[in-house]
């Protein structure tokens, strides 16, 4: 920081100066109390008065007294100008960037131009130079951002960075994260680019359904399309929010074309199909581009997925499945007061997405329990002559939740099927009931590890917990290898 100190302004009557501005004297200090907490061996005690020197600082750059420079700033579009009266010091102590156009400055004025939503915090932001605290809200997060990254203010750049991670869920008129996903991307801030896509594919139902679902652009609706962690009702429900999307934004043949090819056509089924084929305008404006994908589909439809990749190489994403909340895919499970003994239900999906499969029925078992623990961690119950192993119940510590989801038949019919299963934990974030997590396994989520590690079900604050219970909705997606795993 002492560079920051040097250049043309000296530094110890810049000091000076500072501290006289401040009201800081000897005798100005003498009525604190110290605080008996503070105390500790041999006479050493904390005085803290911090809190009074934000104040002192906040004062100082509301009155100006001692200030030695004169921020103006303009912006493009508007002939209005913000005067603040500040102090070299303070912006060199913060800001490399404001040291250099200190040292470079003539006269006492220093011009800024700024873009109009910026100038509108400006004055927040020298706040924080010199209190270093700011209060935030939605819309003002990426104005503030902006100037924290021009200023190189690091601190508070990262602070504002982690709110905006934090506050997606927060209720806005016009929505804010598909805002904040354009942002991070212009400014490749990759932690909250991921964070604002991850929020969007889990929560895309709400999202599908909103304003903000307009204002996506032509890049985050294709990155989107491509997930297959999608949590929505069905693909058919996608399809109809992309016609949408289209309607609105009217993009190039290009950017409609990847779009509809990036629609998974085998996971809607073959009646709804026929509709789009014959009734939907996008599909009928666009039909040559997506007439393989739809022709695959129908193929998939048909016969057996076996079947059908005995006589074709056919290996795309069309056959993969997103996380489907519609009833033939899976169930949703509300387990009330989920700590204590272990949960079991059951439900029925169809046997796949085929037209061949659909109409078969699995049922499935779903068992949760809330402090399992691995073979290798429980404690031998009893004497040395009882064999049996018991989950130290003792130690309410010990274990972590796990979901087993298990066939109630085994059938022929799932030769060269594996079933994905998925679930999907909904949690309270900003009030807003959120997707939280998205787990995938095969049987067991011990093959995992970290299932609802951080949940702290125990805890009766858990935010995990709504009205006492854990919401999950189980998932059930048949992969078929055949089709999906590359073959010779
Ligand atoms: C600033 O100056 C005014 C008078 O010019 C004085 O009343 C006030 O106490 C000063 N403020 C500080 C923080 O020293
Ligand atoms: C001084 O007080 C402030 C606010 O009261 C507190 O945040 C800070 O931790 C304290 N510092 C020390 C060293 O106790
Ligand atoms: C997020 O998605 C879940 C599941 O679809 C839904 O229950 C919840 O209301 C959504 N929350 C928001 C804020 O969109
Ligand atoms: C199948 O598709 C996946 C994902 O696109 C790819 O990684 C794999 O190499 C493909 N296999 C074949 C045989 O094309």
């Amino acid at each position: 920081m002492a560079s920051a100190l040097g250049g043309s302004t000296p530094v110890p009557v810049c000091v000076a100066a500072l501290l006289i501005a401040l009201g800081v004297r000897a005798a100005t200090v003498g009525g604190a109390a110290l605080k008996p907490e503070g105390a500790v061996e041999n006479g050493w005690a904390v005085i803290n008065h911090s809190m009074a020197l934000v104040q002192r600082m906040e004062a100082l750059l509301a009155q100006g007294n001692g200030s030695d420079v004169i921020l103006r700033v303009q912006t493009v579009s508007s002939d209005e100008v913000k005067v603040v009266q500040a102090h070299s010091l303070v912006l060199s102590l913060q800001s490399e960037v404001f040291d250099d156009l200190l040292q470079n400055r003539d006269g006492s004025t220093l011009v800024l131009r700024e873009p109009p939503e910026c100038a509108a915090v400006f004055d927040k932001f020298i706040r924080y130079l010199y209190c270093g605290e700011i209060a935030v809200s939605l819309d003002q997060a990426t104005p503030l951002h902006k100037l924290a990254s021009r200023y190189r203010v690091w601190a508070l750049q990262q602070g504002l960075s982690l709110y905006m991670r934090q506050h997606l869920a927060s209720d806005s008129p016009g929505g804010h994260v598909v805002g904040w996903y354009h942002y991070a991307m212009q400014t490749g801030d990759a932690a909250l680019r991921d964070s604002c896509l991850q929020y969007l594919s889990w929560n895309l139902s709400a999202v599908l359904q909103s304003a903000e679902w307009g204002s996506i652009s032509d890049d985050l609706l294709l990155s989107l399309l491509q997930r297959s962690d999608l949590v929505l009702h069905s693909e058919l429900e996608l399809f109809e929010a992309l016609e949408a999307w289209i309607g609105q934004n009217q993009p190039g043949g290009l950017t409609a074309e990847s779009a509809l090819r990036a629609v998974r056509y085998g996971m809607i089924p073959p009646q709804q199909l026929f509709r789009l084929q014959k009734q939907s305008p996008l599909l009928l404006k666009y039909y040559e581009s997506v007439r393989d994908l739809l022709f695959l589909a129908f193929q998939f439809h048909a016969a057996s997925p076996q079947q059908l990749a005995k006589y074709f190489d056919v290996n795309c994403s069309l056959f993969t499945p997103r996380n489907y909340l519609s009833p033939a895919w899976g169930s949703p499970w509300v387990i009330n007061n989920p700590t204590r003994d272990d949960r079991s239900t059951s439900f029925q999906t169809q046997l796949g997405p085929s037209g061949h499969d659909s109409p078969k029925r699995v049922t499935w078992n779903a068992l949760f329990s809330p402090r399992w623990l691995p073979v290798g961690m429980r404690q031998p119950y009893g004497g040395e002559h009882n064999g049996a192993v018991q989950p130290a119940r003792a130690d309410p510590g010990a274990g972590h939740p796990r979901i087993i989801v298990t066939p109630a038949t085994s059938s022929a019919d799932f030769a060269g099927v594996s079933f994905q299963k998925t679930v999907i934990v909904t949690a309270r974030q900003q009030g807003k009931l959120v997707v939280r997590h998205v787990y995938n396994f095969h049987q067991s989520t011990e093959e995992m590890g970290d299932f609802l590690a951080e949940a702290d079900l125990q805890r009766r604050g858990s935010e995990y917990l709504i009205d006492g219970s854990l919401h999950l909705h189980v998932v059930v997606k048949p992969l078929y290898h055949s089709l999906i795993v590359a073959r010779k």
